[in-house]
């Protein structure tokens, strides 16, 4: 597939191999600091519903440049849109499609992640940001507000008052500061975010995807549910298990005091 508007490096496993078994998709849009626009989103959709078919991508990596991961939504392509323009758009179903991706999504987020592009970041599994890295959901100071899911997902990631802070005033937060609140679980200098985040890709790759897939599966339940069913939801989703080869394997090899060799099935 030829894209204009991201990269992406497929480094698939290798059969008996136990390295790789992820994708890299990098949004390449420099000259605008990476603003999401519609085209963008598309490929974006693309690439992962071509990953989400390919059993040897286990888990994907998201990424921008080191001067901005996204800065948000193509302000020049929505600008003049009328309200039923938007909503012709429906910009928001491809991400809600992302959102429905199985395989783990990791967010290497080095400089701006602002607006949709924060809400990009947040609709991933796991952030990790470079020491440069800024969030911020500025929408306000354009007129707006969040559209992307910021003010859902942000809220439930560092609570009501931080979330409200931050879309009400527009202001950024930097890597260390989101990751005292939460939302990032990792800051590392700028040379070295690629090689974090594909160490992480290679360590979620190398499990059971199965039991990967299960388990992403069962803690986003815990957004949008109660307590009871959420807590039900895992429950089944842990007997299923017991139904793979990898289950069977995990434990026997733990049994046996050996590495278990792991099928994906
Ligand atoms: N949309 C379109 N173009 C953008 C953009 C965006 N979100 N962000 C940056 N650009 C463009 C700029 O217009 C500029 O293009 P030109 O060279 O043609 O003028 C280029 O990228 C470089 O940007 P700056 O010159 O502004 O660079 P800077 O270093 O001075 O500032 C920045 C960087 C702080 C990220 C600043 O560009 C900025 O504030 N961007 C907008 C951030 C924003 O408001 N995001 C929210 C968008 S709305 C949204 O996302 C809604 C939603 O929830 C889905």
């Amino acid at each position: 597939m030829n894209y204009s508007n991201i990269l992406v490096t497929k480094l698939k496993m290798a059969p008996e191999a136990t390295e790789n078994g992820y994708a890299i998709i990098q949004l390449n849009r420099p000259e605008v600091m990476n603003a999401i626009n519609i085209a963008l989103m598309k490929e974006l959709v693309e690439a992962l519903d071509e990953m989400e078919k390919e059993n040897d991508i286990r888990c994907v990596i998201l990424t921008g440049s080191e001067k901005a991961f996204a800065a948000g939504a193509d302000i020049k392509e929505m600008a003049d849109a009328s309200t039923v323009e938007m909503l012709q758009r429906d910009m928001f179903s491809r991400w809600d499609r992302i959102r429905k991706f199985k395989k783990p999504i990791i967010a290497a987020v080095g400089g701006y992640a602002l607006g949709g592009g924060c809400e990009l970041a947040l609709t991933c599994d796991i952030i990790i940001a470079s020491e440069s890295a800024k969030f911020g959901q500025p929408e306000i100071s354009i007129g707006v507000i969040p559209g992307a899911g910021g003010t859902q997902r942000l809220t439930r990631a560092v609570g009501k008052y931080k979330a409200m802070e931050m879309v009400l005033t527009g202001t950024m937060i930097t890597a260390e500061e989101a990751k005292q609140w939460g939302l990032v679980v990792k800051v590392v200098p700028n040379e070295i975010l690629l090689e974090e985040a594909k160490n992480l890709a290679k360590t979620i790759a190398s499990k059971p995807s199965v039991a990967v897939q299960l388990g992403k599966e069962a803690i986003l339940k815990a957004f949008d549910t109660t307590i009871e069913s959420g807590l039900e939801f895992e429950r089944k989703n842990f007997y299923m298990l017991f139904s793979t080869e990898d289950q069977k394997e995990g434990m026997r090899a733990f049994v046996e005091k050996r590495k278990p060799k792991w099928k994906g099935k």
